[in-house]
């Protein structure tokens, strides 16, 4: 039979700088869940890449005296390098200067045009570059972009209108019977509102600058910014080509991840370009919040950034997916301080988890000499912990599917602290010092298949993770019991061996 498929995104950044932890969280999010629904036996597809044409990066490049696609492929191969070293395993990397993109982009406005979707007509209005957006007079702030506060210019060109209008009775009606399109809830009614406003005619294309897709029909014109850079998600599922498989299989995608910044884009002018071309809509927009320094919110432009690449070198992969994943509550801002950073690396992963994993082989070591023996009858507070364990994965499962994953990580932890808890509870130290040899054998077993249990769910999240926790749990080569489906209440085999080994987390002592 084959097996469900699962479609996610991630925004294609654009190359105009290095990426800062904002980019991170939207694509380490990502990865979570793709790595989750393969987990699951999911048939993944996870797309990411780079958004690489317009008059942002055209200057950028000419300020460091590069041609457009020579600075591109350079900030494209520090994306790349960024997402390899947290782990990230997209499996496909588009980038919106490939042929297999250009082509399909040429083809979609050429057909939008003819079937009178797209027309030509002269505008005149306010344009802000940094932000790649038109505004009308009325909007402006004291005559600068309401949105940064930076000068626009005013700008007169010909160019192709895409009508939007035409097509909101049928988004609105789309989005009141599909309650799970947009989420969280706040997005879905703020998109609505605004759809509810009135919608004006999007501007496609310019005449102002080169770098871009050429409008096949009037090359005097490129391609401007959204139809180029939403119809990533089809092109390279190799939509309206031959080669289409990817598409048949895959779409429609089951989550296109953003931050709240462009969910308009995704739930406004995505669908009404997809239901233009007769292609189903995306099952699920998740516009999440911002990752704030307090400073205010980090951005390339305002060059208040945090690199992750350095903080990735300082404290390992695993911990800063950890916090990431764990900071930014779902729909809702977040903010970023190192303080915070070290305080939960010391306090989650060396107390709560690391120091969980050395208790419990250190005690197999002494007590049992390296080795898992078979538990005998359960008592009260093995119930009340084995409960808890079996519970879990179901109610971490629910939670990744309303895409809570703090809360997914928080269950977990539920797990972990109960497990910590139930050292104290049934002080393994006195049933040994007591040469009560079943009780005690029957407690380090209940903790080690917990500590199982825990390391099987926290793989999504902790790639990197896993293989140290199986090594000092003797499960390296039985990967038959590392998966979701072993996670089983038993499966743990007595007489298997543990090698104590490092601390997974060492404390970090200060903040350097
Ligand atoms: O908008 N907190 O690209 P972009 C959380 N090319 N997430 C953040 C963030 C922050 N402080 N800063 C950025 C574009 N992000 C277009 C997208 S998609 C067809 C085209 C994340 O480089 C968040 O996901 O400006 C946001 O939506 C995205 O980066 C914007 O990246
Ligand atoms: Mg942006």
């Amino acid at each position: 039979m084959a097996r469900p498929t699962f479609y996610i995104t991630t925004p294609i950044y654009y190359p105009s700088d290095r990426l800062h932890i904002g980019h991170a969280y939207t694509t380490v999010a990502a990865d979570a869940m793709a790595r989750f629904k393969r987990m699951m036996g999911y048939d993944v597809w996870f797309l990411t890449g780079s958004d690489e044409h317009g008059q942002k990066i055209e200057r950028a490049a000419r300020a460091r005296g590069l041609s457009p696609k020579a600075y591109v492929d350079e900030i494209v191969a520090g994306f790349k390098e960024l997402w390899a070293r947290l782990d990230i395993s997209y499996n496909d990397f588009i980038r919106t200067t490939e042929a297999r993109h250009t082509q399909v982009v040429a083809a979609i406005f050429t057909r939008l045009y003819e079937q009178g979707d797209i027309y030509k007509a002269t505008y005149e209005g306010w344009y802000c570059t940094p932000c790649e957006t038109f505004w009308a007079e009325a909007r402006l702030a004291h005559g600068n972009c309401p949105d940064c506060g930076r000068p626009v210019e005013l700008v007169r060109e010909e160019s192709y209108f895409f009508r939007l209008a035409r097509y909101a009775d049928r988004l609105l009606e789309h989005i009141a019977r599909h309650p799970d399109f947009i989420q969280p809830e706040a997005r879905r009614n703020e998109v609505v509102s605004f759809i509810k406003m009135g919608l004006e005619d999007l501007c496609v294309s310019r005449t102002t600058f080169d770098w871009g897709i050429q409008v096949p029909f009037d090359p005097r014109h490129v391609v401007y910014v959204w139809i180029d850079a939403l119809t990533n998600y089809i092109s390279a599922l190799g939509y309206g080509t031959p080669n289409d498989e990817l598409f048949r299989k895959f779409w429609p995608a089951d989550i296109h991840l953003v931050g709240k910044d462009i969910i308009r884009f995704h739930c406004i002018i995505w669908p009404i370009l997809l239901m233009a071309l007769d292609i189903e809509l995306p099952k699920r927009v998740v516009g999440h919040g911002w990752l704030l320094l307090e400073s205010g919110k980090m951005s390339k432009s305002k060059g208040n950034v945090v690199d992750p690449l350095v903080l990735v070198g300082k404290y390992g992969v695993d911990a800063i997916r950890y916090y990431l994943l764990r900071e930014l509550p779902p729909g809702a801002d977040g903010y970023y301080s190192e303080e915070n950073l070290v305080a939960k690396i010391n306090t989650d992963l060396a107390n709560d988890l690391g120091n969980l994993l050395s208790r419990l082989t250190a005690m197999i070591t002494r007590y049992q000499d390296g080795t898992v023996e078979a538990a005998g009858p359960h008592e009260g507070l093995d119930e009340e912990l084995i409960d808890l364990a079996v519970g879990t994965p179901g109610e971490m499962a629910a939670l990744m599917d309303a895409f809570d994953l703090p809360g997914a990580l928080g269950a977990i932890w539920r797990l972990v602290n109960r497990a910590n808890k139930y050292i104290e509870e049934t002080a393994p130290w006195a049933l040994a010092r007591d040469g009560r040899r079943n009780r005690l054998a029957t407690v380090l077993y209940n903790l080690a298949e917990a500590y199982r249990f825990v390391t099987v769910m926290l793989t999504p999240f902790m790639p990197a993770l896993p293989p140290r926790v199986w090594e000092q749990l003797g499960l390296l080569d039985r990967p038959d019991l590392t998966t979701w489906g072993a996670l089983q209440w038993g499966r743990l085999p007595p007489g298997t061996r543990i090698k104590r080994g490092a601390p997974l987390f060492p404390r970090i002592e200060a903040v350097k």
